[in-house]
């Protein structure tokens, strides 16, 4: 099949490609020029396992190309996925100017009948008013249809691979049997629904993921408190078919591009139906106060911060990925900078992404994690990478100024670690 995929962020940079290597003919578009004649040369601007190897591979075959001109695509394309951004605006509502962009785009040059497929994460409702728009414009035969992104940053392409299911949104039969046929080779649950349903279940499967997260981040604060331990807590809950084990990780909250800003906007969706979604607003507020958790307890234990190094280790929202939106782990780095202590930093892929973030505030960026511990107060693990499970701990030990651990992310074992000598803090222990 020909299909074009608009907007080369994480989720059209993924779904490209792969589409690509089942034989169809695909060509991303980006108005981002500079991007575009990048990603021709084989540089992929996101480190994502397995992506950039799949890009130079199918531009090599043939199926994939890149372009900035969705008109010119659009002729021959029988599938359009609209794959742009959708930021977050100031009150929390997903910004949906570069979606209606793409429709408008599309609406005045489409020629014959089309596919347009959302994979953005959209509201409930936009793929009515990218309908809308498109008529506007255009009075054949085309079908909308929403065909939601579930895809973690890190492990992106095996997860299109190999997806938990499929769902695809849509009012005509053609369309549904269309987009079933491209996913045919993926074997998965298919679910099909009407849009609207289809809309709602990516925002609702994100938000009860990130309820999970905040649930198990109350229960581990509670643990503190009642000499429990949130580990075992959540190993004998998710035992529990109907609880399941995972995202039952305690920590110091969620972050990344996707759970922040679509738990956001479904709490604000509902606000504009006159609906108060009080569940909803307690996980919010729950993440929020997590991600302070652990620079408040630095506070409880040092009591001045002033004047002490701290070797942080991880900057990225979460292992396996570059992306530092909304990482936990910059707060902690700002909260430290502005309490007048000094800090190292290392993460194994996401220093020059951090480093442009954190710009204004003064920190050292590693070449490894040694280093970045080297006569610092305490260390801080605030990413959970699995490597630095494997550190030599009494080497860390020797090089630290005093024995102390703040584990942000329940990485290391908390006996062995107090055995060793260290003062040891985790999440929930
Ligand atoms: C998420 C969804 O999982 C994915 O289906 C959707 O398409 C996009 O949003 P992603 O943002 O890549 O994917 O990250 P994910 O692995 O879900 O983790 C999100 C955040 O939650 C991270 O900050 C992670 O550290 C945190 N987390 C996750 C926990 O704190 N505890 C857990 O048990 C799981």
């Amino acid at each position: 099949m020909k299909v074009t995929v608009v907007g080369t962020g994480y989720v059209g940079l993924v779904l490209g490609p792969c589409l690509a290597s089942f034989g169809n003919q695909v060509v991303c578009v980006d108005i981002d020029k500079e991007k575009i004649e990048k990603l021709k040369k084989g540089k992929v601007p996101i480190y994502e396992p397995g992506l950039t190897e799949l890009i130079v591979e199918e531009a090599k075959k043939g199926t994939l190309s890149f372009s900035t001109s969705l008109k010119d695509e659009l002729a021959e394309s029988e599938i359009v996925f609209i794959a742009v951004g959708t930021p977050s605006n100031p009150d929390g509502t997903a910004n949906l100017k570069y979606v209606y962009q793409v429709a408008e785009d599309i609406g005045k040059n489409l020629k014959g009948y089309k596919i347009i497929a959302t994979k953005s994460t959209v509201p409930v409702g936009t793929g009515q008013e990218i309908k809308k728009i498109i008529k506007k414009h255009y009075k054949g035969e085309f079908d909308v249809v929403s065909c939601p992104e579930f895809l973690r940053e890190g492990s992106a392409v095996q997860d299109f691979f190999e997806p938990n299911r499929i769902v695809i949104g849509a009012e005509s039969k053609k369309a549904k049997d269309k987009i079933k046929k491209l996913f045919d080779p993926i074997d998965a649950d298919i679910i099909t629904t009407n849009i609207a349903s289809s809309e709602m279940i990516k925002y609702a499967s994100n938000a009860f993921l990130a309820t999970k997260i905040s649930f198990i981040n109350e229960i581990a604060n509670i643990c503190e408190k009642v000499g429990a331990d949130v580990d075992m807590v959540a190993h004998g809950m998710g035992r529990d078919d109907r609880i399941g084990r995972h995202f039952l990780h305690a920590g110091i909250g969620y972050g990344g591009s996707c759970f922040p800003k679509d738990v956001n906007a479904l709490y604000q969706i509902a606000g504009t139906r006159g609906y108060e979604f009080n569940l909803l607003k307690a996980v919010i507020t729950v993440n929020n106060n997590q991600r302070r958790v652990l620079f408040e307890k630095i506070k409880d234990e040092f009591k001045e911060i002033k004047g002490l190094k701290f070797g942080a280790l991880g900057l990225a929202f979460k292992a396996n990925t570059d992306d530092i939106r909304e990482s936990a782990s910059l707060e902690i780095i700002k909260l430290l900078k502005e309490a007048g202590a000094k800090v190292a930093a290392y993460d194994p892929i996401a220093e020059e992404t951090a480093a442009s973030a954190l710009n204004g505030h003064e920190v050292e960026y590693t070449n490894d994690a040694y280093e970045a511990v080297k006569d610092a107060d305490a260390v801080i693990i605030a990413t959970e990478w699995p490597e630095f499970k494997d550190l030599d701990w009494n080497k860390i030990k020797s090089m630290l100024k005093k024995p102390y651990i703040f584990d942000g992310r329940n990485l290391l074992d908390k006996e062995k670690m107090i055995n060793m000598g260290y003062k040891y803090f985790g999440i929930g222990k």
